[in-house]
C-alpha cells in the first residue's frame, strides 16, 4: 500500500511539473516586481513570500477577473490559473485537491486544444510571456518570442500586440535609438490601441529621440494622463521623464504637483515626485535651487523612504545626492553614506552603494584615491550588475588617460580580475559589449570589458 502510495505521489509530481503556470517558469521574482498587478503573478508573490492564503485569494482573484474580461466562465486561459492552483495545494499537502486541479487542467487542454499541434495554446503564450516580461532582461526576450507565436495563431487580440512591442521597447537599453521596424510596430500598435496611454507616452519618447517636436502632444497626452495617474501603467512616469528632458522640468514638477493634489496619498506619485525633485536638484539646476525647492525635495524622499522599505537604500543614496549638491549638505551627504556602509547588505546592494560613494567622493569631495579604491570593491564583487560595468569601465578609463599615481595598481587590479573571477561569472553578465549586443551566452564576460 505505501509503495502503490509512493508511485502515485510521483505520478503527481510528475505531472504537475509538466504543468503551464507560474511555478514552472522558472521564475525568480526579485524586489522589483512586487507591483505585479496580474492577479495570477500576485498570487504566485504571495505564495513566494510565505502568504498561502492570500496567494490561494489571488488565484481565485484571478480566475473570477478572467471570467468578467473574457465574459465566460471558462476559457483556455484558466489552464494557467488552475495549473497555479494544483502547485499551491501540492504544497500545502491536499494531495487529493491538487490531483482535482490537474484533472481539470487535462479537461480545458482537452477541451480547447491548441491551433497548431506542437505549440502551446497562444492564451498560454501570451500570459507567459507577460509574466516573463516582468522579469530579468534574458526573460525579457524569451517573452518576445513567446508573444510573437501568441499573436501569430491569435492575431486579434489588440492587448498581445501593444505588450509585445512594450516588451520589445523595454528590451533594449533606455535612451537607445529604436530601429526603424520596431518604431513602425509601435506606431501601429499604438493606432490598434489608442487607449493604452503608456504606450502612447512611451511613443512619444521615441519621436523625440528622432527629433521631433513634441510639446503639444505632451501636454494633450498628460491631459489624459491626469484623469487617472495612480497606478504605474498610467504612464504617468514616462511622461515626467518625457516632460523633464523635453518640455521643461518645472512644468514636470507641476504636472505632478496637480497630480497629488487630487491623490494626495498615493504612494506611488510621491514616488514620482521626489524622481522630479531630484532631477530639478541634481542635473537641472544651473544655479542654487530655490529654498522651497529644497525643502520639498527633501521632505518628500524622506516620505518616500518612509513608504517604500524596499527600495530604501537607493532613496536613501539619492537623498544624499541631492544633499552633497546643495551648498551646506556635505556633512549631512557624508552622514548617510557612512550610516549605509557601516550596515549589513546583501552583495548587490552593496556593489551599488560602494558605486554611488565612489561617483559621490570623486564629484563632490574630489578625493580621488578612495573614489578609486571603492570603483574596485564594485569591481570585486562578482555580480553582475551594472554598477559593476560602471566601476569597471571608470577604471579602465582612469588607466588609460595615465594621469592618476594609482595606474598601475589599477592596471595589477584588473589583470587580477581576469585571473581570478573568470570562473564566477558562468551566466551572461549584461554588462560586456557581447552581452549589450545582444549575444547572451555563455561566457567570459571580464575579458571583453578589461581587454
Ligand atoms: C497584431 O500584429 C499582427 C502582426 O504584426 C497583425 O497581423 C495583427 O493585425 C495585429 N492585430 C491587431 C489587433 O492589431
Amino acid at each position: 500500500w505505501r509503495q502503490e502510495k509512493d508511485t502515485d505521489q510521483t505520478s503527481l509530481e510528475s505531472k504537475l511539473e509538466a504543468l503551464q503556470c507560474h511555478f514552472t517558469w522558472d521564475l525568480d521574482p526579485s524586489k522589483s516586481i512586487w507591483l505585479g498587478h496580474i492577479y495570477n503573478l500576485r498570487g504566485f508573490v504571495q505564495y513566494k513570500l510565505g502568504f498561502t492564503e492570500d496567494a490561494q485569494s489571488f488565484f481565485n482573484k484571478a480566475a473570477e477577473a478572467f471570467s468578467k474580461i473574457r465574459n465566460a466562465d471558462e476559457g483556455p486561459w484558466l489552464v494557467v490559473n488552475y495549473g497555479n492552483l494544483a502547485w499551491l495545494h501540492h504544497h500545502l499537502g491536499d494531495q487529493a485537491e491538487s490531483q482535482a486541479y490537474l484533472s481539470k487542467v487535462d479537461a480545458l487542454m482537452n477541451k480547447y486544444p491548441s491551433p497548431s499541434q506542437d505549440e502551446l495554446h497562444p492564451e498560454i503564450y501570451a500570459e507567459k510571456a507577460w509574466t516573463l516580461m516582468k522579469f530579468s532582461r534574458e526573460q525579457k526576450i524569451r517573452a518576445a518570442d513567446y508573444f510573437q507565436r501568441a499573436i501569430r495563431m491569435q492575431p486579434d487580440m489588440v492587448e498581445w500586440n501593444t505588450s509585445y512591442v512594450l516588451g520589445l521597447v523595454g528590451s533594449f537599453r533606455q535612451n537607445k535609438k529604436l530601429k526603424a521596424d520596431v518604431l513602425e510596430k509601435m506606431r501601429m500598435a499604438k493606432e490598434q490601441d489608442p487607449e493604452n496611454l503608456y504606450l502612447a507616452v512611451h511613443y512619444l519618447h521615441q519621436c523625440v529621440q528622432n527629433g521631433e517636436r513634441i510639446e503639444e502632444e505632451a501636454r494633450e497626452l498628460a491631459r489624459k494622463v491626469l484623469k487617472n495617474p495612480v497606478s504605474s501603467y498610467s504612464g504617468i512616469k514616462p511622461l515626467l521623464k518625457v516632460y523633464s528632458y523635453y518640455v521643461s522640468i518645472d512644468e514636470a514638477i507641476d504636472l505632478i504637483e496637480e497630480a497629488l493634489k487630487t491623490h494626495p496619498d498615493e504612494r506611488y506619485l510621491k514616488r514620482c515626485a521626489a524622481l522630479c525633485y531630484k532631477w530639478k536638484i541634481l542635473y537641472f539646476s544651473d544655479s542654487r535651487p530655490k529654498p522651497s525647492v529644497i525643502d520639498r525635495a527633501i521632505s518628500l524622499h524622506e516620505e518616500v523612504i518612509a513608504l517604500y522599505p524596499d527600495s530604501f537604500l537607493m532613496k536613501k543614496i539619492e537623498l544624499a545626492n541631492i544633499y552633497a549638491k546643495l551648498n551646506y549638505g556635505q556633512a549631512e551627504a557624508e552622514q548617510i553614506y557612512q550610516e549605509l556602509l557601516e550596515s549589513d547588505l546583501e552583495p548587490a546592494d552593496k556593489q551599488m552603494l560602494y558605486n554611488n560613494y565612489a561617483i559621490h567622493l570623486h564629484l563632490h569631495c574630489r578625493d580621488y584615491q578612495r573614489s578609486i579604491q571603492y570603483h574596485m570593491k564594485v569591481a570585486a564583487i562578482p555580480h553582475q550588475f551594472s554598477h559593476r560595468w560602471n566601476s569597471i569601465t571608470t577604471l579602465k578609463k582612469i588607466r588609460d588617460r595615465g594621469r592618476s599615481h594609482m595606474c598601475r595598481e589599477i592596471e595589477e587590479f584588473l589583470e587580477n580580475l581576469i585571473k581570478y573571477t573568470l570562473c564566477e561569472l558562468t551566466n551572461p553578465c549584461f554588462v560586456c559589449l557581447l552581452c549589450f549586443g545582444g549575444n547572451y551566452t555563455r561566457h567570459s564576460c571580464i575579458l571583453h570589458v578589461v581587454s
